[in-house]
């Protein structure tokens, strides 16, 4: 039989499933919906995992209804065994992390677990320490976490009911989507899954529709331009409807009261009223037009008001009854029920990191005058020098970036620093770090060093000759340090949380890294304690 690329998968992050693996969900999707319309049991129950030892844990450190009783109902559908945890009485409490406690569930022959908290990142670190769980109680397979809301980052599942709820609307064109983004842009996760989820679409065009305190996050926009999306930003529905050109999908999110201080909260009555769809706008956006919403809906104040439920706008309930369906179908393909037949059209880039990449050596011309580097005004015989830190910052950018790696390395002792004129653009500064006597670093200490200030070069000087230069450039990964943390403090790694997770960087442009966990952008500096 042929492997099942779905079997055991965990769903993390919307970009898990890449493109052809949603569309496979959603042709699936529309089969067992037409099926269940038919009442076809012949379908139907090629569906259903229909096994009373197969697990389903529901682990929600969040509230829930349409999550929650959707993967429960999904569960009852497939007759599999199905749990939820009573976090409220749970070892959690008692401090308990979180590898213990999924460690002691999967134990008890669970194999997919259905995670909310307000800790981002968690099903990322859950996948990694489940399969060292799997590996040392020699299970056949490692267990599967679905993320079903992690703090402000990603709401996956939520984003595969929303994409295949607009693909309905769009009669399964994915050649286009023009959606307008409308409410709490800055906590809501479920639009935060659209950045990388909206790429199924082969052009999309996203209007954010939110004020300032509610707009979505720079680095969000950054990378939706980066995806090729065309990003319009308006402060309220009422200027969104005076530029004109609204779109036909408007997804409205709700204000997520629960996630907001207290300065923003005593105004979310004025915040709210640039938010709220009012009747008078009615006649101002197009007929072909739905709303969709996640939901909940605020009983007092909804975005979408409720005179609004029977009228064809209404999108929104049939995408909550989507929800269920969609499930049904990733515990399918997870549960290896179905999928077994698939194959990618692209095969997909492997991602490799070519660790060693980070040293560069500069070949030195002995016959060149000798330079020399001088401590003060003698010559430095032998030890090291760090040249070119931080060209072109300012100069107490440079002095404390210095100190940041002095302490790192824990290079301290006889020498110095300095900030003086590149000679490589006579218009910046740089920084220089003088270590006489200093015997050099270990490969681990170069990667160090090469992560912490790259675009350096490290000269290593024998009897007043440099003997070797290496430049230095940013790895692909930075990892398994203890002086790095992700500076998120609702990151699951973030050492406050107290799980005891190493932290791990990736590089995606530039000088720009993110938390393999929470996906947080850091530069460089910021990513070192
Ligand atoms: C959302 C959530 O929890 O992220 N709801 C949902 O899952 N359907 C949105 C919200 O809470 O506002």
């Amino acid at each position: 039989m042929r492997e099942n690329t779905f079997l055991g998968r965990t769903l993390a992050v919307i970009r898990d499933f890449n493109q052809e693996e949603r569309q496979y969900l959603f042709n699936h999707t529309r089969k067992l919906k037409t099926a269940l319309e038919e009442q076809n049991r012949e379908v139907i129950d090629r569906y259903r995992i229909d096994d009373s030892d197969f697990g389903i844990y529901e682990v929600f450190l969040e509230d829930s209804t349409r999550t929650k009783e959707s993967f429960k109902n999904a569960a009852q559908f497939h007759r599999i065994k199905l749990n939820g945890l009573d976090v409220v009485h749970s070892s959690i409490n008692k401090k308990e992390s979180y590898a213990d406690t999924f460690n002691t569930l999967t134990g008890y022959q669970n194999r997919i677990f259905v995670v909310r908290s307000k800790l981002e990142g968690v099903c990322r670190w859950l996948e990694d320490n489940g399969r060292e769980f799997a590996r040392r109680n020699g299970l056949p397979v490692a267990p599967s976490f679905i993320n079903a809301g992690d703090g402000k980052h990603e709401h996956p599942t939520q984003e595969l009911l929303d994409e295949f709820s607009f693909l309905e609307q769009l009669n399964w064109d994915y050649s286009q989507l023009h959606i307008a983004l409308v409410g709490d842009l800055f906590h809501g996760r479920t639009v935060h899954s659209k950045v990388n989820g909206l790429q199924l679409f082969d052009s999309v065009s996203v209007d954010l529709i939110a004020p300032p305190e509610l707009a979505m996050p720079e680095h969000y926009i950054t990378r939706m331009q980066e995806n090729g999306f065309r990003v319009r930003v308006f402060d309220s529905i009422e200027a969104y409807l005076r530029e004109g050109s609204t779109a036909p999908i408007w997804y409205f999110t709700r204000p997520q009261l629960e996630r907001m201080g207290d300065d923003i909260l005593k105004r979310q009555d004025e915040l709210r009223s640039k938010i709220v769809f009012q009747r008078e706008y009615l006649d101002r956006i197009t007929s072909d037009t739905k709303f969709y919403h996640p939901l909940p809906r605020h009983k007092e104040h909804p975005t979408i008001p409720t005179f609004l439920d029977d009228t064809e706008l209404n999108g929104w309930e049939n995408q909550s009854i989507n929800g269920k369906l969609i499930r049904i179908v990733l515990l399918s393909l997870i549960a290896g029920k179905i999928g077994s037949d698939f194959t990618l059209a692209k095969p997909l880039a492997q991602e490799t990191f070519d660790d060693e990449s980070f040293l560069e050596e500069v070949e030195i011309d002995q016959t060149a005058p000798v330079k020399q580097y001088a401590e003060g005004v003698n010559p430095i015989s032998d030890g090291i020098v760090i040249d070119h830190i931080c060209r072109g910052d300012t100069e107490r950018e440079i002095r404390e970036h210095m100190a940041r790696i002095i302490s790192v390395l824990k290079i301290y002792g006889k020498g110095g620093e300095w900030v003086t004129t590149s000679h490589m653009t006579e218009d910046s500064i740089k920084g220089i770090i003088f270590r006489p006597g200093f015997p050099g670093f270990d490969a681990k200490q170069m990667k160090q060093l090469a992560a912490i200030t790259p675009g350096s070069t490290l000269n290593i000087i024998q009897n007043r000759r440099v003997v070797k230069k290496l430049r230095l450039h940013t790895p692909p990964r930075i990892y398994n340090f203890d002086t790095i943390s992700c500076r998120n403090e609702a990151c699951i790694s973030h050492p406050s949380n107290g799980e005891s997770i190493p932290a791990e960087f990736y590089r995606i442009a530039g000088d720009i890294f993110v938390c393999k966990y929470c996906e947080k952008p850091h530069t460089f500096k910021e990513i070192w304690k």
